[in-house]
């Protein structure tokens, strides 16, 4: 009832959750719901939370925004006691907070269902169903392109849940970070054990072969010295340059926002697809709704 981690889903409900999010951006679904959805973001967003209340608004639905600022927690109202209240409320809750495993704390405190909006650099699995979305509709496919995922590998969420995905779809995967933001080798581990997943490390600019480059900001909220984070931000960017030997149809995506990672010339360029992949965040999350809604009533 709950999409807490992208681990959550299988391949088969990943790919229904696809076809659907087809069906609704063609605007082939007609469903409407009677029904409230709560979003409550306690870390900053633009995409996640607006898409989801545009996707409730398109479903029919209506939709709360709780506002940490201005709530009860101010007085010292705990956060369990916040969402059990919440859940009274509303239908659906959507989360996002910097900390890791409160999604999932709040799943297992109220028995209507939580969306992940992410969780501290644990999980974004919404985001991974749009990256997913975006490249089979862009590409035709998953499996067996050469993805090449660039950028601050360590503490992103997107990427945790990104790698997971790929490499279930059978995907073959670059990885390209500055030193010490490397992805995680337990998770590399994991992957490799449970999907056979073909994983490459390297540190050139370079993408010849690469059929998607997926680039992600240095996440600066999340270091623990600002002025390492800074460093880093500064020497890190994507430029026209690195495009030169790429293919025809690479394609460039980026969960966004992007800040200095990405020079504003490639957005110009006809293979960076990051905008229309924001886009695609309202019919996959009217996908996602519809899909835990559904399965609530079959259940
Ligand atoms: N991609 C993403 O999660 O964007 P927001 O932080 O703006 O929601």
């Amino acid at each position: 009832m709950n999409l807490i981690s992208i681990r959550d889903l299988d391949k088969k409900e990943i790919e229904k959750i696809l076809d659907l999010s087809e069906e609704m951006a063609a605007g082939k679904i007609k469903r409407k719901y009677d029904k409230i959805l709560a979003t409550l973001f306690f870390e900053p967003s633009t995409r996640t939370r607006l898409s989801f209340q545009a996707a409730a608004l398109r479903l029919g639905m209506s939709y709360l925004d709780f506002s940490p600022e201005t709530s009860s927690l101010k007085k010292g109202e705990t956060f369990t006691d916040t969402i059990k209240v919440i859940s009274g409320y509303a239908d659906v809750l959507v989360i996002r907070h910097p900390k890791e495993g409160t999604a999932r704390l709040a799943g297992d405190a109220i028995e209507k269902p939580v969306i992940n909006g992410g969780d501290g650099g644990n999980q974004h699995p919404t985001q991974t169903l749009i990256d997913l979305f975006t490249i089979r509709k862009t590409k035709g496919k998953i499996s067996n392109l050469n993805v090449s995922l660039l950028g601050d590998l360590k503490h992103a969420r997107t990427m945790q849940s990104l790698v997971y995905a790929l490499a279930m779809f059978g995907a073959k995967i670059t990885l390209i970070s500055p030193k010490g933001l490397e992805l995680d080798p337990t998770l590399i581990k994991e992957v490799e054990e449970k999907f056979d997943a073909k994983i490459k490390t390297k540190s050139e600019l370079s993408f010849n072969d690469a059929d998607v480059l997926y680039v992600c900001r240095i996440q600066e909220e999340r270091f623990a010295d600002p002025y390492e984070a800074k460093r880093i931000k500064e020497q890190f960017m994507l430029k026209s340059e690195h495009l030169k030997n790429t293919k025809k149809d690479l394609v460039i995506l980026s969960p966004l926002p992007k800040i200095n990672e990405i020079s504003h010339e490639i957005d110009a360029n006809n293979k960076a697809k990051y905008f229309e992949q924001a886009h695609y965040g309202v019919p996959v999350r009217m996908a996602i709704i519809d899909y835990l809604l559904g399965r609530q009533t079959r259940n």
